[in-house]
Formats: structure tokens, C-alpha cells, sequence
């Protein structure tokens, strides 16, 4: 196989992506505000040749904060403008809302942390759905179609003010006195029906020219705008087949455009908890989000057909309670937990295999991400994953020195950058300002 996997790295809050990574030994609990934890993180991931780091945003306060940190770093842009500084090869891409936000900002701030990274910024373009979130503009959540009209014309907006100077305008000459060439920036004049902007942007290409544009889809709107803008898809999917399923209809979602489908990569996510064994790994889930358990029995009942009792965590399922178990259709996790229980385990231990989980979760040995990564490559389900460590502290190490190294063994995954940019990393072709086969 000449292919190889792209890695990226879900960036939230500075602690985890379990809800009890905060308080864990050694993780130091104020991380959620520490901009040097954060590079550190980065720099771990850099270490292990990630492309990239995912960063998303709900701005809105979520959760238990009596109990849990929010999920979400503190600042996007902010935070990877600290990050760009620390590192040097790996790429960042942040979540930028187009239904609260004007193009002009997005376009400003992009093109900014472009700039400043030399080429590693992607804007992952979403809509907003959440009225917390909506709440705090000051507004309610836009109707769908308003949604998605509005996204595909900031896209548009933002992408043609980043092409605003030709690549050569800024002439920056000290002897000759010229600073740029007026005739090679100009305006965009672009109205929408929801949005627009005159330009030009006041700022030079960046060494990718303008960053890479991702999308995290929801439903047939998402793939269309995915389809025609996006080099990279960030996905949440349960099972081999869905994950083969979505890439296809990606793939075709970019060919109705005009594109190559091989422009576009979708990543699935995979959380990882990377121990010397399944018991160890186990236990370090238990360790760490083991107190959420007793509300998670529950729905796990409703994913086996079965009504379970928060006391009976210590205890496997009886053969009598799993002859009538059946998958719940309605959650495609289902049928794996119902796996994971049949192999005896405690229901403590079921739940702490991550059933419930965005993502599937590997908790066990650095051979069993491998594995799994390997096998939704090959079958054509994933072009590469974002990964999700349980632990920023000791959990990004654990997979730098565990599975890369198996996964370059075995020629799945590259040993060094071969270039500076996030377009070089994701094998991207060069774009400035619009797609022309998009513009028309
Ligand atoms: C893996 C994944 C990550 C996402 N990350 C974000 C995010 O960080 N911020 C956000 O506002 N929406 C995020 N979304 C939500 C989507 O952008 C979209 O709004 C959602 O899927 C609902 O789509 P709909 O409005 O078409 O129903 C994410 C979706 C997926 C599948």
C-alpha cells in the first residue's frame, strides 16, 4: 500500500478528554487557564509526527462545572496562537461557527494564525445548532436551510478575501521605498443573502497561501458543504462500516462538485487509553471517569434491551439476562457493548471499555490502536483518525512512543514531516482565494 495515514489530535480543555482527567496524579488542575501546558501538549504531539491538532469549540458553559472541567479550550484562536509559537512542523486546525460570527473575523483570524504558524492553519467551518450557544449572540438558532445558506457563503466570503492580494503584492522593498503593489489587491464586493464584505483583507498570503478549510459534518447539508470546500472531515463514527460508508459518500459528495475525491480525507476519531494490558487499561478508565459510571447503567441497559440496576456493577450479566439481551437499532454502539458483555465482564468493566463513548475507544495495549487503525485504513473506512487521549499529561507519550512507532514499522504511517505546511501534511493541492470550479 503506497497510502499512508494522517494523524491528528482532538486539543480541548488542557486536561483529557475524560471528564475526570482534571484531578487525575500528576496532572496539574489548573491546566484549563496554562498556555504552557498547552504548548507542552503540542509539542508532544509534534514529537510523534501528528499533522495536525483538532480543536473544537461550543461556546457556551456545558456540564457538571460543580465536578467536571468544560470540555473545550478556553480560546481557540488564542490558544493555538501560543501553540504556533512553541512548535514548528505540526498543523492546527480550529472550529470557527459561521452563524454567529462575520466572515471578515473568521477571515482575519484564520489568515492571522496562518501567518503566525507559517502555513499550518485550517479553519474547521460549521454551523451552529445549539441554543446555548445562540443564547449568548444574543439570538436564537437560525432555521437549517438559513444555517447552511449562510455557511456556504461565509466560506466563499472568507476564501475570497484571503485571495484579496495576488501572491506577489507585497513587494516590502526597504531601498526602493515600496511597500506593496495597490494594483494587485483589490476589493471582493461580495454580498450574500445573509452576509458580505467589500475587502480587500489587509494581509500577504502565508507560506500554504490560506488555510485549509475542514468541516465536521452533520447529515446531507454537512457533506455537501464538505464536498465542495474541505480537504479534511472530522468524524464521529461507531463502526467500520459507517466509517467505509460516510468516506464513500464523501468521496462522492466531492466528485458532484467537480473535485478529486483523493482531495478530500476524513478522519474518524479514536479515543485511547495506552496501557501494558486490558486490565491496566481498565483500570485507568475506571480511575478516571469511573465516578460517572453509576448514570451510565442506564442507557446501557437500553443499548442491550435490559433493565440494569446501578448496583450490579461489580457483576458480569447473567446467561439468563444475556440469552435476552438484543442491540438497541436506534445506537449503532449497541451491538458491540452487547459483544463486551458477553465476554463475562463486570458491567463496570463494560462501561469502562468506552460502549458509550463518542468514539470508538481502544483501553489495552499500544498493539490494539495499531490494529484497529490499520484495519478501517485498509478497508478504505478512514484516510487517518483523530486521536482523543484519555490524559494529556502522560497520555499523548504513551501513544507517541507505543503505537507510532508500530504503525511506521509497518509503513502505515510516515517516520518525519516531508513538509512545513498543513497542506503539505495533508497532501492538499495549492489553493489561493476561491476554488475556481466552486466560484461558478
Ligand atoms: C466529530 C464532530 C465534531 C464537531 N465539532 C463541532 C464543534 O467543535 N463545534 C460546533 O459548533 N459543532 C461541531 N460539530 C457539529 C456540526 O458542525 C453540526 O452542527 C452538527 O453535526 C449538526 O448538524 P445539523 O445542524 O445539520 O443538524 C461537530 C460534529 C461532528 C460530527
Amino acid at each position: 500500500m503506497d497510502r499512508q495515514m494522517i494523524i491528528g489530535m482532538h486539543f480541548g480543555n488542557g486536561y483529557g478528554s475524560q471528564p475526570g482527567a482534571w484531578r487525575m496524579p500528576g496532572v496539574d488542575p489548573t491546566g484549563y487557564t496554562s498556555f504552557d501546558n498547552q504548548v507542552r501538549y503540542a509539542q508532544a504531539a509534534e514529537r510523534g509526527k501528528f499533522q495536525f491538532l483538532f480543536v473544537p469549540d461550543f461556546p457556551a458553559l456545558k456540564g457538571d462545572i460543580e465536578t467536571e472541567a468544560p470540555q473545550i479550550t478556553i480560546d481557540p484562536m488564542m490558544t493555538l496562537a501560543a501553540v504556533a509559537r512553541g512548535t514548528e512542523r505540526i498543523g492546527m486546525v480550529a472550529t470557527g461557527s459561521t452563524t454567529f460570527n462575520e466572515p471578515y473575523n473568521l477571515a482575519r483570524q484564520f489568515k492571522a494564525l496562518d501567518l503566525m504558524s507559517h502555513g499550518r492553519a485550517g479553519w474547521n467551518a460549521v454551523p451552529t445548532s445549539d441554543p446555548a450557544i445562540a443564547a449568548n449572540y444574543g439570538r436564537d438558532v437560525p432555521r437549517r436551510a438559513e444555517k447552511y445558506q449562510r455557511l456556504h457563503e461565509s466560506i466563499q466570503i472568507v476564501q475570497a478575501l484571503w485571495g484579496s492580494w495576488e501572491q506577489d503584492a507585497w513587494v516590502h522593498d526597504a531601498s526602493s521605498g515600496r511597500f506593496a503593489d495597490p494594483a494587485k489587491i483589490r476589493p471582493i464586493n461580495l454580498r450574500g443573502q445573509y452576509v458580505g464584505s467589500s475587502g480587500p483583507l489587509p494581509l500577504p498570503p502565508s507560506e500554504q497561501g490560506q488555510p485549509v478549510i475542514f468541516q465536521a459534518g452533520g447529515g446531507d447539508q454537512g457533506m455537501e458543504v464538505a464536498g465542495r470546500y474541505a480537504s479534511g472531515v472530522i468524524g464521529a463514527v461507531y463502526t467500520i462500516e459507517d466509517a467505509r460508508a460516510q468516506r464513500t459518500a464523501l468521496r462522492n459528495a466531492a466528485e458532484r462538485a467537480g473535485r478529486d475525491p483523493d482531495e478530500i480525507k476524513f478522519f474518524p476519531g479514536l479515543m485511547t487509553t495506552i496501557a501494558p494490558d486490558r486490565r491496566a487499561g481498565l483500570d485507568r478508565r475506571i480511575a478516571v471517569s469511573g465516578h460517572t459510571f453509576p448514570q451510565r447503567v442506564g442507557y446501557l441497559g437500553q443499548m442491550l434491551g435490559l433493565r440494569l440496576d446501578a448496583n450490579w456493577l461489580d457483576e458480569p450479566l447473567s446467561q439468563a439476562l444475556l440469552a435476552t439481551a438484543r442491540p438497541w437499532p436506534q445506537d449503532p454502539r449497541s451491538a458491540h457493548a452487547l459483544k463486551i458483555a458477553r465476554e463475562g465482564w463486570s458491567l463496570r468493566d463494560v462501561l469502562a471499555h468506552g460502549v458509550i463513548d463518542y468514539h470508538p475507544v481502544i483501553a489495552g495495549p499500544a498493539d490494539e490502536a495499531a490494529d484497529h487503525m490499520q484495519a478501517w485504513f485498509e478497508a478504505g473506512a478512514a484516510d487517518g483518525f483523530w486521536i482523543s487521549p484519555d490524559v494529556y499529561e502522560d497520555g499523548i507519550d504513551t501513544f507517541v512512543d507505543g503505537v507510532v512507532p508500530i504503525l511506521q514499522e509497518r509503513g502505515l504511517f510516515h517516520r518525519d514531516y516531508a513538509g512545513t505546511t498543513l497542506r503539505d501534511h495533508l497532501d492538499a493541492p495549492s489553493q489561493y482565494g476561491l476554488d475556481p470550479r466552486i466560484a461558478d
